[in-house]
C-alpha cells in the first residue's frame, strides 16, 4: 500500500485558547481542510510513529467520512494502533474514559458539541491529551502554529475500514481496533454508583425520561438505564443518533429541550427527567414540576456525594467556573474542604483533578463531572442524581428545598444576547473594563457597587495565569453580575450576563428567579449599557 504526500494549503486553524476547531461542516469537507488540521496535530505532538490513538465522534454528518480519513492518515504517519468506537461513535466523556483506561497517546474527538449538525450545520474536532482531557494552551498553540505552515499531509491509498462491528483490522502497518463505545464508560459508572439501589428504585415504579436529542447518548442511556438498571423501554427518548440530530439543537437547556421541560411541568409528569447534548458531556436535571439549575445541581451532588459508593470517602475539594453560582462554595465551607474558582472552560479543572485537589467540578452551562474522566459527563450526572434519589427516596423538589433550607439559596440566571454585532459587544466589554475603578460606590436602584474587577486566575498547580476572564461586579447587598463574551459561537458574538443573588435560609426561598433577580438584572443592564450598545431590550435566552 502506498503513502501519498499531498500538498495542502495552510488553514486558519483552531484559535489559540479554544479547545477545538469548530466550523461549518462544508468547510471541513473542503479538500485538505480536515487533513491539514489532523496532520498539524500529529506533527505538533511529535509525530505518530509507534503511537496509539483513540478516535470517535458524536455521529453527526461527516463523522464517519472524517474518521476514515483520519485512519488512513494515522496509518500513513506510522501509528501502531487506533482504537475506534463502533460506527465511529464515542461520546466526549467516553472518549476521555477510553484514552485513560487504555492509556492511549491521546485521541481525536469529532464533535461540535450542542451545535446543530448536518450538511448546513457545524462540525468540529479536538485533540485530547493522554490524561484524557482537552489539550492545554501550550499544545493547542503548537497545533495552531503548525496549521499555518503545514505544506503537505500523509495519507495511505486504501479503502474504508469496516466500523460496523467490533474487531481488529489492519490498515497498512496499523492495527485498527473497533470496540463497543459503551462498555468502558458503563464499567466506570457501575463502580461509582449504587446500581442495586437504582435498580430497586425503578422496580418500585419510579418513572423517568431521558432525552438523548437524537445525538450520541442514546446508545449509552439505553444500555445503562433500560438494559442494566431496568428502567422500562421508552424511558430513553430520541435514542437513535442521527446525522442531523433530527434537525434539532441538542443543547439540554429549557429552551432547546423545551418539550421535556413542558412535560415535567404538566400534571402526571414522571418523577425525574434529564437530557444530554450532542456529544454527551452536558446535562439537564428536572424533577416533577422542578428545574434544577446546573449551579444548584453541582451543590446538591457535592452535599450528597457520600451516598454514592465512588465518593463514599468524601470529597477532596469542589471546583466551579467563575460565572457558576456560589452555591457549591457554601457546601465546601460546610464540609471544610477547599472550593476553587476557575475561568470558564473545562480544561482549567484538569490540573486540579490530576493533583487530587478537587473531586467534583461544574459549570453553570450544564457541565458537571469528577475525576473519573477529564471531561464533563452528562450521563454521570444523571446517574449521580438517580443514586441520590434511590438512597433518599425523596422527590427532586424535596431534595432541592431541603438543600436551600440548609444552605440558603443562590438565585441564579444567565442572560444570553446572541448573534449581536461583534464590534459592539467587544466595545461594551472594553468600556466596562476601562471603568472598573469608577464603579464602586455607584448606586443602581436599590443596589450599590462594592467592587468590580476583571477575573484573572493563577492555576495553583502549574502556576499558569489566565487574565481577562470576565468582568465581575459585586454589590454591597451580596448580588453579583458577570459579563463575558462567548468563545464557542460560530455566528456574530454572544454576550453572556450571569446574574445571582443569595438569600439565606431564613429568607424567601421560593421566588421565581427572574423576579428575585430583577434589581440586579436592571443594575447590570444600566452599568454596561446593554440596551443602548447592542440595540436589544431583552436577552434571547435565559437559563
Ligand atoms: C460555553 C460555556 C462554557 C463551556 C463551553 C464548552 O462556552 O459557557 O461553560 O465550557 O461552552 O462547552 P462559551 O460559549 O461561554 O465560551
Ligand atoms: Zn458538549
Amino acid at each position: 500500500m502506498n503513502v501519498r504526500r499531498v500538498p495542502t494549503t495552510p488553514i486558519e486553524g483552531q484559535k489559540p485558547g479554544t479547545s477545538g476547531l469548530r466550523k461549518k461542516t462544508a468547510v471541513f469537507m473542503e479538500p485538505g481542510y480536515l487533513e491539514n488540521f489532523v496532520q498539524s496535530v500529529f506533527d505538533a505532538v511529535g509525530g505518530l510513529d509507534g503511537k496509539t490513538l483513540t478516535v470517535g465522534g458524536d455521529g453527526r454528518y461527516f463523522n464517519e467520512r472524517a474518521i476514515q480519513t483520519i485512519l488512513r492518515m494515522a496509518a500513513a504517519n506510522g501509528a501502531a494502533r487506533v482504537l475506534v468506537g463502533r460506527d465511529g461513535l464515542l461520546s466526549t466523556p467516553a472518549a476521555s474514559a477510553v484514552i485513560r483506561a487504555r492509556k492511549t497517546d491521546g485521541g481525536l474527538i469529532l464533535s461540535a458539541s450542542h451545535n446543530p449538525a448536518g450538511e448546513d450545520g457545524d462540525f468540529g474536532i479536538k485533540y485530547n491529551i493522554p490524561s484524557g482531557g482537552p489539550a492545554p494552551e501550550s499544545v493547542t498553540d503548537a497545533i495552531y502554529r503548525r496549521s499555518l505552515e503545514v505544506g503537505e499531509y500523509r495519507i495511505l491509498d486504501a479503502g474504508d475500514v469496516d466500523l460496523s462491528a467490533a474487531g481488529t483490522r489492519t490498515l497498512g502497518g496499523t492495527c485498527v481496533e473497533v470496540f463497543d463505545p459503551v462498555a468502558i464508560h458503563a464499567g466506570i459508572m457501575r463502580r461509582l454508583f449504587d446500581f442495586d439501589a437504582i435498580r430497586a428504585l425503578f422496580a418500585s415504579g419510579f418513572t423517568m425520561r431521558f432525552d438523548a436529542m437524537h445525538a450520541v447518548t442514546g446508545p449509552y442511556a439505553k444500555a445503562v438505564l433500560e438494559d442494566e438498571l431496568g428502567a422500562p423501554p421508552g424511558t430513553v427518548l430520541n435514542g437513535e443518533p442521527r446525522p442531523d440530530f433530527g434537525g434539532g439543537h441538542p443543547d439540554p437547556n429549557p429552551v432547546h429541550a423545551g418539550a421535556l421541560v413542558d412535560l415535567m411541568m404538566r400534571p402526571g409528569a414522571p418523577d425525574f427527567a434529564a437530557a444530554s447534548d450532542g456529544d454527551g458531556d452536558r446535562n439537564m436535571i428536572l424533577g416533577r414540576g422542578t428545574y434544577v439549575t446546573p449551579s444548584d445541581s453541582l451543590a446538591v451532588l457535592a452535599a450528597n456525594a457520600t451516598l454514592a459508593p465512588g465518593y463514599a470517602g468524601g470529597l477532596s475539594g469542589i471546583a466551579r467556573s467563575m460565572p457558576t453560582s456560589r452555591a457549591a462554595d457554601r457546601v465546601a465551607a460546610r464540609l471544610g474542604i477547599p472550593a476553587f474558582e476557575t475561568p470558564t472552560g473545562w480544561k482549567f479543572f484538569g490540573t486540579l483533578l490530576d493533583a487530587g485537589l478537587a473531586t467534583l467540578c461544574g459549570e453553570e452551562s450544564a457541565g458537571t463531572g469528577s475525576g473519573h474522566v477529564r471531561e464533563k459527563d452528562g450521563l454521570w450526572a444523571v446517574l449521580f442524581w438517580l443514586n441520590i434519589l434511590a438512597r433518599r427516596r425523596e422527590s427532586v423538589h424535596e431534595i432541592l428545598a431541603a438543600h436551600w433550607a440548609g444552605h440558603g439559596r443562590d438565585y441564579y440566571s444567565r442572560h444570553d444576547y446572541e448573534g449581536v454585532d461583534r464590534a459592539a459587544a467587544e466595545a461594551l466589554l472594553a468600556d466596562l473594563r476601562g471603568r472598573l475603578a469608577e464603579l464602586p460606590g455607584r448606586r443602581h436602584g436599590p443596589l450599590s457597587v462594592a467592587a468590580a474587577d476583571d477575573f484573572s486566575y493563577r492555576d495553583p498547580v502549574d502556576g499558569s495565569i489566565a487574565r481577562g476572564q470576565g468582568v465581575r461586579i459585586f454589590f454591597e447587598e451580596n448580588p453579583r453580575a458577570v459579563f463575558r463574551l462567548s468563545g464557542t459561537g460560530t455566528a456574530g458574538a454572544t454576550l453572556r450576563v450571569y446574574l445571582e443573588r443569595f438569600e439565606d435560609a431564613s429568607g424567601a426561598l421560593g421566588l421565581d428567579p427572574q423576579e428575585a433577580l430583577a434589581p440586579v438584572i436592571a443594575a447590570a443592564a444600566e452599568i454596561a449599557g446593554i440596551h443602548v450598545r447592542l440595540g436589544r431590550t431583552a436577552p434571547d435566552v435565559r437559563t
